[in-house]
Protein backbone atom coordinates (compact mmCIF):
# COMPACT_ATOMS: atom_id res chain seq x y z
CA UNK A 1 0.00 0.00 0.00
CA UNK A 2 1.63 3.28 -0.79
CA UNK A 3 1.86 6.13 1.78
CA UNK A 4 -1.43 8.96 1.61
CA UNK A 5 -0.61 12.22 0.63
CA UNK A 6 -1.27 13.68 4.43
CA UNK A 7 0.03 12.83 7.88
CA UNK A 8 -1.91 10.26 10.01
CA UNK A 9 -2.11 13.67 12.57
CA UNK A 10 -4.27 15.51 9.41
CA UNK A 11 -6.32 12.13 8.65
CA UNK A 12 -7.13 11.95 12.24
CA UNK A 13 -8.01 15.41 11.80
CA UNK A 14 -10.34 15.29 8.94
CA UNK A 15 -12.39 12.00 10.03
CA UNK A 16 -12.57 13.27 13.48
CA UNK A 17 -16.05 14.82 12.87
CA UNK A 18 -17.14 11.96 10.80
CA UNK A 19 -15.90 8.87 13.12
CA UNK A 20 -19.95 7.85 14.21
CA UNK A 21 -20.98 8.37 10.22
CA UNK A 22 -17.73 6.44 8.60
CA UNK A 23 -18.79 3.47 10.99
CA UNK A 24 -22.20 3.35 10.19
CA UNK A 25 -21.50 3.18 6.19
CA UNK A 26 -18.84 0.74 7.64
CA UNK A 27 -21.38 -1.39 9.02
CA UNK A 28 -23.74 -1.64 6.39
CA UNK A 29 -21.08 -2.37 4.15
CA UNK A 30 -19.81 -5.32 5.63
CA UNK A 31 -23.07 -6.68 5.94
CA UNK A 32 -25.97 -7.36 8.48
CA UNK A 33 -24.87 -10.53 9.38
CA UNK A 34 -21.76 -9.42 11.07
CA UNK A 35 -22.87 -8.52 14.37
CA UNK A 36 -23.90 -11.69 15.00
CA UNK A 37 -20.26 -13.29 14.06
CA UNK A 38 -18.56 -10.94 16.02
CA UNK A 39 -20.99 -11.86 19.37
CA UNK A 40 -20.22 -15.08 18.24
CA UNK A 41 -16.31 -14.74 18.24
CA UNK A 42 -16.49 -12.70 21.76
CA UNK A 43 -18.84 -15.65 23.33
CA UNK A 44 -16.58 -18.09 22.01
CA UNK A 45 -13.54 -16.82 24.42
CA UNK A 46 -13.74 -19.77 27.07
CA UNK A 47 -12.27 -17.44 29.80
CA UNK A 48 -14.64 -15.68 32.94
CA UNK A 49 -15.74 -12.86 31.56
CA UNK A 50 -14.04 -10.74 34.69
CA UNK A 51 -10.53 -11.93 33.34
CA UNK A 52 -8.44 -8.90 32.22
CA UNK A 53 -7.81 -10.99 29.07
CA UNK A 54 -5.43 -9.48 26.10
CA UNK A 55 -6.43 -9.56 23.11
CA UNK A 56 -4.80 -8.98 19.24
CA UNK A 57 -7.31 -7.50 16.71
CA UNK A 58 -5.61 -8.85 14.10
CA UNK A 59 -5.86 -6.64 10.65
CA UNK A 60 -8.19 -4.70 12.56
CA UNK A 61 -9.30 -1.93 10.03
CA UNK A 62 -12.18 0.16 12.32
CA UNK A 63 -11.88 -2.22 15.10
CA UNK A 64 -15.39 -4.13 15.07
CA UNK A 65 -14.04 -7.53 16.87
CA UNK A 66 -11.91 -5.98 19.50
CA UNK A 67 -14.67 -4.18 20.71
CA UNK A 68 -17.07 -6.46 20.74
CA UNK A 69 -14.69 -9.01 22.48
CA UNK A 70 -14.67 -5.75 25.20
CA UNK A 71 -18.36 -6.10 25.35
CA UNK A 72 -17.92 -8.94 26.91
CA UNK A 73 -14.53 -8.80 28.55
CA UNK A 74 -15.18 -5.16 30.30
CA UNK A 75 -11.26 -5.91 31.78
CA UNK A 76 -10.05 -6.72 28.54
CA UNK A 77 -6.66 -5.23 26.93
CA UNK A 78 -7.19 -4.86 23.47
CA UNK A 79 -4.43 -4.48 20.71
CA UNK A 80 -4.81 -3.81 16.57
CA UNK A 81 -3.05 -3.93 14.31
CA UNK A 82 -3.70 -3.19 10.32
CA UNK A 83 -1.90 -1.28 7.82
CA UNK A 84 -4.09 1.11 6.85
CA UNK A 85 -3.89 4.43 8.75
CA UNK A 86 -7.36 5.58 7.89
CA UNK A 87 -8.94 2.45 9.26
CA UNK A 88 -6.78 2.33 12.53
CA UNK A 89 -7.50 6.63 12.58
CA UNK A 90 -10.61 4.99 13.22
CA UNK A 91 -10.15 2.29 14.99
CA UNK A 92 -7.96 4.93 17.73
CA UNK A 93 -10.71 7.42 17.28
CA UNK A 94 -13.53 4.89 18.71
CA UNK A 95 -11.31 2.37 20.95
CA UNK A 96 -10.21 6.19 22.96
CA UNK A 97 -13.65 7.09 23.15
CA UNK A 98 -14.69 4.38 24.94
CA UNK A 99 -11.72 3.71 27.10
CA UNK A 100 -10.31 0.85 25.43
CA UNK A 101 -6.99 -0.06 26.52
CA UNK A 102 -3.94 -1.26 24.12
CA UNK A 103 -1.55 -0.57 21.22
CA UNK A 104 -2.99 0.31 18.39
CA UNK A 105 -0.01 -0.13 15.20
CA UNK A 106 0.16 0.74 11.65
CA UNK A 107 2.37 -2.13 10.49
CA UNK A 108 2.20 -4.30 6.64
CA UNK A 109 1.65 -7.75 7.65
CA UNK A 110 3.85 -8.77 4.27
CA UNK A 111 6.62 -7.74 6.04
CA UNK A 112 8.84 -10.24 8.92
CA UNK A 113 8.80 -9.16 11.64
CA UNK A 114 5.03 -7.57 11.78
CA UNK A 115 5.01 -8.95 16.01
CA UNK A 116 7.41 -6.93 16.44
CA UNK A 117 6.79 -4.45 19.51
CA UNK A 118 3.62 -5.95 20.72
CA UNK A 119 3.51 -7.48 23.93
CA UNK A 120 2.76 -11.03 22.64
CA UNK A 121 1.68 -13.79 24.95
CA UNK A 122 -1.66 -13.37 23.78
CA UNK A 123 -4.93 -14.99 25.26
CA UNK A 124 -6.63 -13.96 22.40
CA UNK A 125 -5.84 -13.56 18.57
CA UNK A 126 -9.05 -12.87 16.51
CA UNK A 127 -9.62 -11.69 12.81
CA UNK A 128 -12.33 -11.35 10.38
CA UNK A 129 -12.34 -10.83 6.58
CA UNK A 130 -8.48 -10.42 6.77
CA UNK A 131 -5.78 -13.48 6.32
CA UNK A 132 -8.08 -13.89 2.81
CA UNK A 133 -6.09 -10.68 1.26
CA UNK A 134 -3.08 -12.86 1.53
CA UNK A 135 -1.79 -15.78 -0.77
CA UNK A 136 -2.07 -19.28 0.91
CA UNK A 137 1.84 -19.06 1.77
CA UNK A 138 1.85 -15.67 3.49
CA UNK A 139 -1.56 -16.74 5.18
CA UNK A 140 -0.17 -20.25 6.66
CA UNK A 141 2.65 -18.15 7.98
CA UNK A 142 0.37 -15.29 9.55
CA UNK A 143 -1.29 -18.45 11.38
CA UNK A 144 2.23 -19.80 12.22
CA UNK A 145 2.95 -15.93 13.61
CA UNK A 146 -0.49 -16.22 15.49
CA UNK A 147 0.10 -19.49 16.88
CA UNK A 148 3.65 -18.47 18.32
CA UNK A 149 2.20 -15.31 19.93
CA UNK A 150 -0.19 -17.10 21.97
CA UNK A 151 0.19 -18.38 25.14
CA UNK A 152 -0.33 -21.88 25.98
CA UNK A 153 -3.91 -22.38 26.50
CA UNK A 154 -4.91 -18.92 24.13
CA UNK A 155 -7.34 -19.28 21.44
CA UNK A 156 -7.50 -17.70 18.07
CA UNK A 157 -10.47 -17.11 16.56
CA UNK A 158 -11.32 -16.18 12.89
CA UNK A 159 -14.46 -15.33 10.70
CA UNK A 160 -13.19 -15.46 6.70
CA UNK A 161 -14.84 -16.51 3.33
CA UNK A 162 -15.24 -19.57 2.49
CA UNK A 163 -16.08 -21.81 -0.66
CA UNK A 164 -17.09 -25.24 -0.65
CA UNK A 165 -15.31 -28.51 -1.86
CA UNK A 166 -14.96 -28.77 -5.64
CA UNK A 167 -17.43 -31.70 -5.64
CA UNK A 168 -20.02 -29.50 -4.04
CA UNK A 169 -19.01 -26.36 -5.39
CA UNK A 170 -21.55 -26.15 -7.70
CA UNK A 171 -24.61 -26.72 -5.82
CA UNK A 172 -23.61 -24.99 -3.36
CA UNK A 173 -23.33 -21.75 -5.31
CA UNK A 174 -26.75 -22.69 -6.87
CA UNK A 175 -27.65 -22.43 -3.17
CA UNK A 176 -25.91 -19.55 -2.38
CA UNK A 177 -27.39 -17.27 -5.20
CA UNK A 178 -30.71 -17.59 -3.34
CA UNK A 179 -29.41 -16.54 -0.22
CA UNK A 180 -29.72 -12.84 0.86
CA UNK A 181 -26.62 -11.31 -0.33
CA UNK A 182 -24.28 -10.37 2.71
CA UNK A 183 -22.39 -7.51 0.41
CA UNK A 184 -23.46 -5.38 -2.29
CA UNK A 185 -21.44 -2.81 -4.43
CA UNK A 186 -23.41 0.30 -3.73
CA UNK A 187 -22.10 -0.43 -0.46
CA UNK A 188 -18.48 -0.44 -0.65
CA UNK A 189 -19.13 2.20 -2.89
CA UNK A 190 -20.92 4.79 -0.61
CA UNK A 191 -18.60 3.83 2.06
CA UNK A 192 -15.90 4.31 -0.31
CA UNK A 193 -17.08 7.68 -1.37
CA UNK A 194 -17.76 8.68 1.45
CA UNK A 195 -14.42 8.64 2.71
CA UNK A 196 -12.60 10.22 0.03
CA UNK A 197 -14.62 12.54 0.21
CA UNK A 198 -13.42 13.21 3.72
CA UNK A 199 -10.29 12.71 3.27
CA UNK A 200 -9.75 15.09 0.31
CA UNK A 201 -7.84 12.39 -1.94
CA UNK A 202 -8.64 9.12 -3.71
CA UNK A 203 -7.85 6.73 -0.59
CA UNK A 204 -8.50 3.37 -2.68
CA UNK A 205 -5.96 4.41 -5.53
CA UNK A 206 -3.05 3.30 -2.51
CA UNK A 207 -3.75 0.00 -2.63
CA UNK A 208 -2.56 -0.51 -5.95
CA UNK A 209 -3.93 -3.30 -7.95
CA UNK A 210 -5.56 -6.33 -6.78
CA UNK A 211 -3.30 -9.10 -6.01
CA UNK A 212 -4.66 -11.78 -8.10
CA UNK A 213 -2.93 -14.93 -5.93
CA UNK A 214 -4.81 -13.75 -2.72
CA UNK A 215 -6.90 -16.47 -1.29
CA UNK A 216 -10.05 -14.25 -1.83
CA UNK A 217 -13.39 -16.30 -1.67
CA UNK A 218 -11.80 -19.32 -2.83
CA UNK A 219 -10.69 -21.53 0.66
CA UNK A 220 -13.09 -23.91 1.45
CA UNK A 221 -13.34 -24.66 5.44
CA UNK A 222 -11.36 -27.85 5.12
CA UNK A 223 -8.60 -25.79 4.27
CA UNK A 224 -9.06 -23.02 6.57
CA UNK A 225 -8.92 -26.15 9.16
CA UNK A 226 -5.59 -27.48 7.44
CA UNK A 227 -4.07 -23.80 7.39
CA UNK A 228 -4.47 -23.96 11.62
CA UNK A 229 -3.73 -27.64 11.74
CA UNK A 230 -0.38 -26.76 9.90
CA UNK A 231 0.33 -23.98 12.40
CA UNK A 232 0.26 -26.35 15.25
CA UNK A 233 -3.15 -25.57 16.56
CA UNK A 234 -4.35 -28.89 17.88
CA UNK A 235 -7.85 -28.15 18.40
CA UNK A 236 -9.98 -26.85 16.23
CA UNK A 237 -13.85 -26.22 15.56
CA UNK A 238 -15.86 -24.71 13.25
CA UNK A 239 -18.37 -22.30 15.09
CA UNK A 240 -20.83 -21.42 12.33
CA UNK A 241 -20.64 -21.70 8.76
CA UNK A 242 -23.19 -19.65 6.56
CA UNK A 243 -23.62 -19.13 2.49
CA UNK A 244 -20.65 -16.80 2.54
CA UNK A 245 -18.04 -17.25 5.81
CA UNK A 246 -16.81 -19.71 8.51
CA UNK A 247 -16.11 -18.37 11.86
CA UNK A 248 -13.61 -20.89 13.62
CA UNK A 249 -12.02 -21.38 16.83
CA UNK A 250 -8.87 -22.96 17.34
CA UNK A 251 -6.58 -23.62 20.70
CA UNK A 252 -3.24 -23.57 21.24
CA UNK A 253 -2.43 -26.48 23.48
CA UNK A 254 -0.49 -25.88 27.10
CA UNK A 255 2.95 -27.48 27.15
C1 LIG B 1 -12.29 -6.33 5.02
S1 LIG B 1 -11.24 -5.41 6.07
C2 LIG B 1 -11.69 -6.05 7.66
C3 LIG B 1 -11.32 -5.15 8.77
C4 LIG B 1 -11.77 -5.57 10.17
N1 LIG B 1 -11.15 -6.81 10.57
C5 LIG B 1 -13.26 -5.63 10.26
O1 LIG B 1 -13.81 -6.71 10.45
O2 LIG B 1 -13.91 -4.58 10.16
C6 LIG B 1 -9.64 -6.12 5.77
C7 LIG B 1 -8.56 -5.46 6.60
O3 LIG B 1 -7.31 -6.10 6.34
C8 LIG B 1 -6.32 -5.10 6.29
N2 LIG B 1 -5.18 -5.60 5.53
C9 LIG B 1 -5.18 -6.07 4.27
N3 LIG B 1 -3.93 -6.37 3.87
C10 LIG B 1 -3.12 -6.10 4.93
C11 LIG B 1 -1.71 -6.19 5.15
N4 LIG B 1 -0.90 -6.63 4.17
N5 LIG B 1 -1.22 -5.83 6.34
C12 LIG B 1 -2.04 -5.36 7.32
N6 LIG B 1 -3.38 -5.23 7.17
C13 LIG B 1 -3.91 -5.60 5.99
C14 LIG B 1 -7.00 -3.94 5.61
O4 LIG B 1 -6.32 -2.73 5.80
C15 LIG B 1 -8.37 -3.99 6.26
O5 LIG B 1 -8.43 -3.23 7.43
Amino acid sequence: MQSPPISQAEIDARIDPHIDELLALWWTEQGATKPNDLALIASAIPFPRDQPIRALDLCCGPGDVGRAIRKIYPDAHIDGIDRDPFFMSICRAVNQRERIPGKLVVRDLQDDGWLAGLAGNYDVVATVNALHWFDEGRAGQLVEDVYGTLRGGGVFLLAEPAAAETPFAVGFEAWKAKQPPRYSQENWERFWARANAILGYDHVALWGPRDDTRIGDTMSVAGWIRLLEGAGFGLVDVLLRDADQVVIGALKAID
